[in-house]
C-alpha cells in the first residue's frame, strides 16, 4: 500500500504542510509507505491542451510532472493539502490538477492504458483558509470530488480547517487528529 501527499501551499512548514504531515503520519500507522511532495520545488507548467496526451497518454510538456505522473500510477491513495488562495486552489496546484488531463482520452474517459491502475484509487483533500467560515474553500472541494467522480476513483472526502498565521493549525488538535485519520483512511480503505 504506498500513500502519496501533495503539497499545493508555498509556505513550507505552514498550515498545509503540517497536516500533510498529520495525514502521512496516521497512514503509516496505518501500514503504508508514504512519499511527500512539495509541487512548489517542482517545475510543474499549465496544460496546453495540445490534445496530444488524448492518443499517447504521453504529456508532450517534458517537466517534473510526467515523474509525479508515475507516481499518482503507483499510489493506493493520495492526499492533497492546499490553502485557499482568492477563493481557489494554489497555482502550483491548479498546475498539478490540469496535468491530470494526461490520464484521460478525447471523451474525458480514463485513458485505455491507465484505467485499471487509476480506477478505484483513493482520494483525499485537506484545504486551509484564513476565513473562520471554512466553506470558503468548497470550491476546492468541489474540483476534487468532481474529478473523483468524473474518473471512477474513490472520494474519502475533505478536511477544511481555518488557520491564518504559519503554522497557527499546530496548536488545533482537533484539526490534527482530523487529517490524521484522513490519512489512515487512504491507507485502509
Ligand atoms: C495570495 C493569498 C491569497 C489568500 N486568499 C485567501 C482567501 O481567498 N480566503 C481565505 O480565507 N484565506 C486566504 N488566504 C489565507 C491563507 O489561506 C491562509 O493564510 C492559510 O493558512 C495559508 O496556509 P499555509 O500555511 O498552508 O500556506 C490567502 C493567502 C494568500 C497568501
Amino acid at each position: 500500500m504506498k500513500v502519496l501527499g501533495i503539497m499545493g501551499s508555498p509556505r513550507i512548514g505552514g498550515n498545509s504542510d503540517l497536516l500533510l504531515d498529520q495525514a502521512l503520519a496516521g497512514a503509516k500507522e496505518a501500514g503504508a509507505e508514504v512519499e511527500k511532495l512539495i509541487l512548489s520545488r517542482k517545475k510543474i507548467s499549465g496544460c496546453l491542451n495540445c490534445e496530444k496526451c488524448n492518443e499517447t497518454g504521453i504529456c508532450v510538456v517534458k517537466d517534473d510532472m510526467l515523474e509525479i505522473h508515475k507516481k499518482i500510477l503507483d499510489a493506493d491513495g493520495i492526499i492533497h493539502s492546499v490553502p485557499l488562495y482568492f477563493w481557489a486552489m494554489t497555482a502550483q496546484m491548479k498546475a498539478y490538477l490540469d496535468r491530470w488531463c494526461a490520464f484521460f482520452n478525447g471523451e474525458w474517459q480514463l485513458h485505455e492504458a491507465y484505467r485499471a491502475r487509476m480506477e478505484g484509487k483513493k482520494i483525499g483533500l485537506i484545504t486551509v483558509c484564513g476565513d473562520p467560515d471554512v466553506s470558503a474553500a468548497d470550491p476546492i472541494v468541489r474540483s476534487f470530488k468532481n474529478t473523483c467522480e468524473l474518473s471512477n476513483l474513490t472520494w474519502l472526502g475533505a478536511v477544511q480547517v481555518s488557520a491564518g498565521a504559519k503554522g497557527e493549525i499546530a496548536s488545533n488538535k482537533t484539526a490534527r487528529k482530523k487529517a490524521y485519520d484522513l490519512g489512515k483512511k487512504g491507507a485502509t480503505e
